[in-house]
């Protein structure tokens, strides 16, 4: 240990004796945003005696940056989600971390599977029908798909009543909406999404991204970043692969104790549970003894919980140019031949191939690297299937709809993303179902006490934010509102 930090944690000791009069033990499960957020306000704290325990054999959860023929890309968060009032992009305006031109990077031009030609302004015009629509949608029994379609259906009739070609194109553009949707909201289907949750509150001011990946924010939070001279002792309490399976917990002032899947034990006075709701759905009646309260249960199972698939390929030559990427309408008549034209590879219900879900193509700036987002219902099929149809897949759409404009060399390296088939997630974010209530989020963050109303177990990440869920601000806040409640608890006394 080198001298400055030798003396940097006797200083936060002595912090620690002056503030907080505890030194109970507190156990974090979970080293992705929220469990990082919750332990480094701890740490800053005075807070020391602190373990967190992580199933995977990294730290990062959801967000999770690696390389790529030399390129920093991001397998799960990507986009700093708005500026204005954001903790993550508070915490960092002065790093200078955030590439700002990224936000500009979102590509605009729409292209058919047909190859009629769709011009630049049009595809702005078909972008902005999008935007008031969905803008216009309120509070509604019906789902999001039922109520955006029949609204946008009206406007397009409106609108193209003379202009029949324009009418087609913004027509087949619905199945494009639709995976947009499911882009952001995770969902397999935008008939199981709720029309409209009052309680979000939406992203304001630009999306930038990220010079070095995410990850680098989470370095931003433990202080290793811009220095690591001045790191939180962090390192040190985190315990990896330890995938947690049993919380045994009492009404009394029993420690908690918390069982691992290699049978190692710990006990704890205080827990704090960060594992995605995905998790929670799929283990919430084995891992807590005794179970869950109705209310918590209910949330778990109301909130709905889904997953996307990030798929990037790199190619010998950057054949795009500096276009930011391309949007793909697929024509009805192309969806139904899609399955005979590339056989290769699951299929979909009504038996179309799996290529036509293929629709959004991110470049990554300064590489050769292409990012394809795959939603919808074969999510857990393109996390599994054969990695050289997939590529070969890629390769005959990309000539499908831009063939007769590019010379596309067939991809060389593609890494793709599992959040689905992964036990430690079982998928991506958390959404507003058809079931769920407002009061669902709220109850899942309630925290758990014993009967002198101590703090025993408090759940965060993502899922719990009523305002901010399906982001990392969310999860950072969520980790914030767990510490804040221990802090004021020892404050206190
Ligand atoms: C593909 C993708 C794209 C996204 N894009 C964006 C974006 O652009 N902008 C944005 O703001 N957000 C985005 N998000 C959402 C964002 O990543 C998440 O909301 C956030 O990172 C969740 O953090 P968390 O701490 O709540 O959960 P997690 O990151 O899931 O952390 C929970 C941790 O607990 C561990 N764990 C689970 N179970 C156990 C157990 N039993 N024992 C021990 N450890 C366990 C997990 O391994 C994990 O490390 C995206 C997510 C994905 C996956
Ligand atoms: C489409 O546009 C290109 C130029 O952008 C032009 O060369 C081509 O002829 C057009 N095709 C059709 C079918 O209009
Ligand atoms: C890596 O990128 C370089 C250009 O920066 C390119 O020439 C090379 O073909 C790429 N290699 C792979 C395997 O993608």
């Amino acid at each position: 240990m080198s001298a400055f930090k030798y003396i940097f944690q006797i200083l936060l000791a002595l912090n620690y004796v002056c503030t907080v009069f505890s030194n109970e033990k507190i156990v974090i499960v979970g080293a992705g945003a929220s469990g990082i957020a919750t332990a480094t306000k701890l740490l800053e704290n005075g807070f020391n005696n602190i373990i967190i325990l992580e199933a995977e054999c990294r730290i990062g959860g959801r967000i999770h940056t690696v390389s790529l023929n030399g390129t920093s890309v991001d397998l799960g968060a990507e986009w700093c989600d708005g500026q204005k009032g954001n903790v993550v992009y508070d915490k960092l305006e002065e790093l200078d971390l955030l590439n700002m031109l990224r936000h500009e990077h979102f590509p605009v031009q729409f292209y058919s599977s047909s190859r009629s030609n769709i011009s630049y302004e049009f595809s702005k015009e078909l972008t902005n029908v999008f935007k008031m629509v969905h803008d216009g949608i309120e509070e509604s029994t019906d789902s999001l798909g039922d109520v955006f379609q029949k609204r946008y259906n009206q406007q397009i009739s409106e609108l193209y009543k003379t202009k029949p070609e324009k009418f087609h194109i913004a027509q087949q553009a619905n199945n494009y909406w639709a995976h947009l949707l499911l882009r952001t909201s995770g969902s397999s289907s935008w008939h199981a999404l709720a029309s409209k949750d009052p309680d979000y509150q939406n992203k304001a001011g630009h999306s930038p991204g990220w010079k070095y990946g995410y990850i680098s924010f989470l370095d931003a939070l433990m202080k290793k970043y811009p220095d690591t001279a001045h790191q939180l002792p962090i390192d040190d309490k985190i315990h990896l692969n330890k995938e947690v399976i049993k919380i045994t917990y009492t009404d009394d002032s029993a420690p908690v104790t918390i069982l691992c899947s290699d049978k190692s034990m710990y006990t704890a006075k205080h827990v704090v549970v960060t594992s995605s709701l995905g998790v929670l759905k799929q283990k919430v009646e084995s891992l807590f003894e005794p179970k869950l309260d109705e209310n918590k249960i209910k949330a778990i199972k109301n909130i709905g919980f889904g997953s996307v698939v990030k798929v990037f390929v790199t190619f010998n030559e950057k054949w795009w140019g500096n276009l930011p990427g391309f949007n793909f309408i697929w024509t009805d008549e192309d969806r139904a031949a899609s399955s005979s034209k590339f056989q290769r590879g699951p299929r979909n219900q009504k038996g179309e191939s799996w290529i036509v879900d293929i629709f959004y193509v991110f470049a990554i700036p300064d590489s050769n690297i292409l990012l394809c987002y795959f939603t919808g219902e074969m999510v857990t099929l393109l996390e599994t299937m054969d990695e050289l149809i997939l590529k070969d897949g890629l390769h005959y759409t990309f000539n499908l709809f831009l063939g007769h404009f590019y010379d596309i060399p067939k991809p060389l390296i593609l890494i793709r993303s599992n959040w689905k088939s992964n036990p430690h997630f079982y998928g991506t974010n958390s959404f507003p179902s058809l079931v769920s209530t407002r009061e669902d989020r709220r109850n899942l963050g309630i925290p758990i006490l014993n009967f002198k109303e101590e703090l025993v177990i408090q759940f965060a990440g993502e899922a719990t934010s009523v305002n901010h869920y399906s982001s990392v601000q969310g999860a950072i806040e969520s980790g914030y509102r767990a510490a804040d409640k221990l802090i004021k608890l020892y404050k206190k006394t």
